[in-house]
């Protein structure tokens, strides 16, 4: 296993993906750190559609118009719900698991990439949660956050490089 700092410095968005599946295991190792993910009052107010079906994919490829085509290409699509009826916080909830989720991916030697749905429209102007919730068929008080596309990488994106650290946005308070 990676050192915790190397696999936060690896990480990146990672956009194109092989064609082959995620066998269970790999699901398994990839979704648990996500599940201990923490959450305000331990409500844990968050919840996850695994989606692996390819014309499932290519459908939610298209909620999110130019920005979330790399679904289509994916072994596997998360789509991360916050339960607003459980948390009013459900989206800092939910951001947190999708975090970990990017780290996870990384960790076990996958690529992923975070695809918006919360605040985004479609191009008719409707929201892209809506279209979202319909392919899935959600229940009312699942809101959809975002989607976590992954699989295993078909790109290589060097990490950050040291020096464009904005350490500037850091200071001790005086
Ligand atoms: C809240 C959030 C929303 C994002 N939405 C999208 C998106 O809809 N489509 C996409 O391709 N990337 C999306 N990204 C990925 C960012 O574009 C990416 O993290 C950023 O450009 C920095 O690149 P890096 O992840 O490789 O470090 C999103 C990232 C975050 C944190």
């Amino acid at each position: 296993m990676a050192d915790f700092l190397d696999v936060v410095k690896r990480r990146r968005s990672i956009r194109k993906y092989q064609d082959t599946p995620l066998s269970s295991d790999e699901v398994v190792a990839l979704m648990t750190p996500v599940l201990y993910s923490p959450s305000s009052k331990g409500k844990q107010a968050v919840e996850f559609i695994l989606v692996d079906q390819k014309d499932m994919l290519e459908r939610l490829s298209q909620a999110k118009p130019r920005f979330g085509t790399m679904i289509a290409g994916a072994a596997l699509a998360v789509v991360i719900c916050g339960r607003m009826d459980i948390s009013d916080v459900w989206i800092e909830d939910a951001s947190v698991a999708a975090t970990m989720l990017l780290l996870s991916a990384e960790n076990c030697g996958l690529g992923a990439c975070w695809v918006q749905i919360r605040e985004r429209l479609q191009e008719d102007g409707s929201p892209a949660s809506l279209a979202v919730r319909d392919m899935l068929n959600l229940a009312p008080e699942q809101e959809p956050l975002c989607i976590i596309a992954v699989g295993r990488r078909a790109q290589e994106v060097p990490p950050h490089a040291e020096e464009d650290l904005r350490w500037e946005r850091m200071k001790f308070l005086e």
